[in-house]
């Protein structure tokens, strides 16, 4: 059975939804439904139990490490949602009975999680409506409620619910208990601390009832990790309640609370909960709503008229879920490759927070960039520890990371081998160095986009240098050829390892070190106070000197006589594999069925856009011959098993001039977590990819880019859309672009600064909007 969570609602593109039950489905489902608001994430696991459920919450930023031989890891909290009915002596279970009117939607514009069905099973006939939401309004606060109506005769019910801390992340344990308990005022509470880096962790939750009268009897239940409370309640024909829990979860590394003790928490967590309460659930999910009505759809809409309202779906999905996974309370925290959906990649950030979601928030929410931002600049510590570790200079940023002072935490040992029967290794933690010009490509990105000069002042510009410092005392010098080389590297493709000169590695060295030349000689001439502190602090005077001699000398591979650019200096004499069969299986990774990874790093194979990824990010520097030649060459030989591939590929097609072949493959890319395939969201959403989807539309087809500094706009619209509409933050100006497959036109809808003027670029053509101007471009 094939499901494709898209195509069920025509042309209502804020619900995505399932119309049926299915158990074969379960991790997918509570995935791409989750919930959140980036404090606080938690999957959509259902209220009863399921074999091949994965109940998940997490809590930003408590990273936890279970053993020395694990890495940390964000912990999964102690579970809220479950709600265990007992029926007539039975429990309720979708698999049993019949079922009809079954629909299990997420509403993305309110953040409403809604499960509805009648269940009919030997003396039971009864409709439920489940209603839940993570609240947009307060970070620490969830509610759920259920209504249950009776359809057949007298039914009597009981009621299992609390906080379950017997959960764990694939095994591992992370929390000693602490106290549970029953506060006078219904409210249960427990109190768990991670093991390892000792974040206390208070939660609490409490049960309201439409009708407290129906309630025959309650009373509590506490085992090892667990609080409960039962109620036994009946209702008669026709008859129905409904039942509210609203929990809230706090923890001692929360920057909104005064106090950090144990008992401040417990006392700050029922009061707020005494309050709850007493607004109800729809009150507190309507604030909820209107807090993501003001803080994110309301100032940046985009709309997209297409033949397809799944586009516009889609979009609206990805936005949906960078909204939830980021944390913008707190610049000590990123977001992790899951967003905060799925045990995968343990909570960690990686590249894919840099390249694939900055630009979004950069170009839409710049106070969500500047704290992704801040999580960098923190996390400099960490680079340095790493550099000094591999006997490197400045900041080497570590491929995964966690807390921002702890450097590199990506896990060693992978997958298993086809061929060797023993776990692979992960080379990404030692050797994949890319993250660091990658770090400081968002960096730049952000300050030209936003002229935050306070950023740059304080944060930005030590980033470059430091980056900057880190690669120069990389490079390794090859006398035979007098030039510098980085060898012994894995570039973007994560199939290559240990190759040397991966081009989009030396590219975006090369690109890092010279923004540092150009930001060093500017600053030194107009910021000498700015200057004079970041030279005190990183030596910047001999470094400069070593950028001037080095960069002219490092080795930047060009494109062979068939206008191919190489990917590293072997890829292009390996053997060529017909990929053809495995291309066309929709299934991440099969390839490893067949082959190791030795086997395909000696192969003509790339796992995702990595010379591709280069022409988009530095599109200038490489003519069209070159660009339309590697395309050719590199596309069968890709498999696409990364999530961060098809995006990459939408941009550049666009940019080819091949509108419906990258319409094709944005078909394919809205597809990897809402399509029929790829099981992988298992594990948590693909994070990178919703970012990559926002890039597909504004920066694909909408042609929107930062380049060299200013804005560029030009749209190539497919055929399938009449318009595009979108709004962007450039230079603290608010802009309205409406784009059609005839012209375009430039809003300047305001600015903090009246006589503000906004230039872009069009086709090699310089155009100024004033403020609140209007300008009209033909294509
Ligand atoms: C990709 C990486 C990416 C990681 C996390 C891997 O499969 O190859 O580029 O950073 O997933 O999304």
């Amino acid at each position: 059975m094939t499901k494709t969570l898209m195509e069920y609602q025509q042309n209502q593109p804020w619900i995505i939804k399932e119309n049926s039950f299915d158990n074969n489905f379960l991790s997918k489902c509570e995935s791409v439904f989750a919930l959140g608001n980036g404090y606080l994430g938690v999957r959509s696991a259902f209220e009863e139990n399921y074999i091949g459920e994965k109940r998940d919450m997490f809590v930003s930023g408590t990273f936890d490490r279970f053993d020395k031989s694990e890495v940390t890891e964000l912990p999964n909290v102690p579970d809220f949602i479950q709600m265990e009915f007992v029926i007539n002596g039975r429990n309720l279970d979708l698999n049993l009975g019949e079922i009809t009117q079954y629909s299990f939607s997420l509403n993305l514009k309110t953040g409403q999680l809604i499960r509805h069905f009648i269940w009919k099973f030997a003396d039971i006939h009864l409709e439920f409506n489940f209603r839940r939401f993570v609240s947009f309004d307060d970070l620490h606060l969830l509610g759920q409620e259920v209504t249950i109506r009776n359809l057949g005769a007298d039914t009597s019910f009981q009621l299992k619910s609390g906080i379950d801390g017997q959960l764990t992340n694939s095994g591992s344990q992370h929390f000693a208990e602490g106290t549970k308990d029953q506060e006078k005022n219904r409210i249960l509470q427990m109190v768990s601390t991670t093991a390892q880096s000792r974040i206390d962790f208070v939660q609490s939750t409490i049960h309201d009832f439409s009708d407290r009268s129906l309630i025959d009897k309650a009373r509590i239940e506490i085992s090892r990790r667990q609080i409960h409370k039962l109620y036994w309640f009946h209702l008669k024909s026709n008859q129905s309640i409904k039942i509210s829990k609203l929990s809230n979860v706090y923890t001692s590394i929360d920057r909104d609370l005064n106090q950090k003790t144990v008992e401040y928490m417990i006392s700050v967590s029922a009061n707020v909960l005494n309050f709850d309460v007493q607004k109800g659930f729809d009150y507190l999910l309507k604030k909820s709503a209107l807090a993501w009505e003001e803080k994110v759809w309301r100032d940046f809409p985009i709309e997209i008229k297409s033949i397809d309202f799944t586009d516009q779906l889609a979009l609206n999905f990805a936005r949906y879920h960078l909204h939830i996974m980021v944390p913008k309370h707190d610049g000590r925290m990123s977001i992790a490759a899951k967003g905060l959906s799925g045990e995968g990649y343990k909570g960690h950030t990686a590249w894919d927070t840099d390249i694939f979601m900055l630009p979004y928030f950069t170009m839409t929410y710049p106070e969500i960039a500047r704290k992704l931002l801040t999580y960098r600049y923190l996390g400099l510590s960490g680079a340095h520890k790493k550099a000094a570790l591999n006997h490197y200079q400045g900041a080497q940023y570590p491929w995964e990371s966690a807390w921002p002072s702890n450097g590199e935490v990506a896990p060693v040992w992978g997958a298993a081998d086809i061929v060797t029967g023993k776990p692979t290794k992960i080379w990404s933690g030692f050797i994949e160095q890319h993250i660091s010009s990658d770090v400081a490509f968002g960096v730049k990105q952000y300050i030209d986009a936003t002229s935050d000069l306070r950023f740059a002042k304080f944060e930005g510009y030590e980033m470059i240098f430091d980056t900057a410092k880190f690669w120069v005392s990389r490079l390794e010098y090859n006398a035979v050829k007098d030039r510098y080389e980085i060898n012994n590297v894995v570039g973007p493709d994560e199939y290559k390892e240990h190759v040397n000169n991966n081009a989009f590695t030396n590219y975006s060295a090369a690109w890092n070190i010279s923004t540092a030349i150009k930001v060093y000689e500017k600053i030194k001439q107009q910021d000498s106070k700015s200057f004079d502190r970041l030279n005190k602090k990183l030596g910047l005077d001999k470094t400069y000197r070593q950028w001037k001699e080095k960069l002219p000398k490092l080795y930047l591979p060009k494109a062979n006589k068939d206008k191919i650019l190489p990917q590293d200096d072997s890829y292009l004499s390996k053997k060529i594999l017909d990929l053809t069969p495995y291309l066309k299986d929709d299934a991440v990774g099969t390839l490893f069925h067949d082959y190791n990874l030795d086997q395909v790093n000696n192969m003509q194979i790339t796992k995702q856009a990595d010379v591709i990824l280069l022409f988009c990010l530095f599109e200038n520097i490489f003519s069209l011959g070159i660009q339309e030649a590697s395309w050719d060459y590199y596309l069968p030989k890709t498999m696409h098993d990364s999530s961060l591939s098809l995006s990459t590929h939408v941009v550049l097609a666009v940019d080819l001039g091949r509108n419906s072949e990258a319409y094709q493959l944005f078909q394919k890319a809205k597809n990897i977590d809402l399509g029929p395939y790829m099981n992988s969201s298992n594990d948590g959403i693909h994070a990178a990819s919703l970012g990559g989807i926002w890039n597909s539309v504004v920066e694909g087809f909408g042609g929107l880019r930062v380049i060299d500094g200013k804005l560029r706009i030009e749209p190539h619209l497919p055929k399938e859309w009449d318009s595009l509409d979108y709004r962007i933050n450039w230079h603290g100006a608010r802009l309205q672009i409406s784009e059609t497959k005839e012209d375009f036109t430039v809003t300047f809808l305001n600015s903090n600064h009246l006589n503000q003027i906004v230039e872009f670029m069009s086709k090699g053509q310089k155009y100024q909007v004033k403020a609140k101007g209007s300008l009209r471009i033909k294509l």
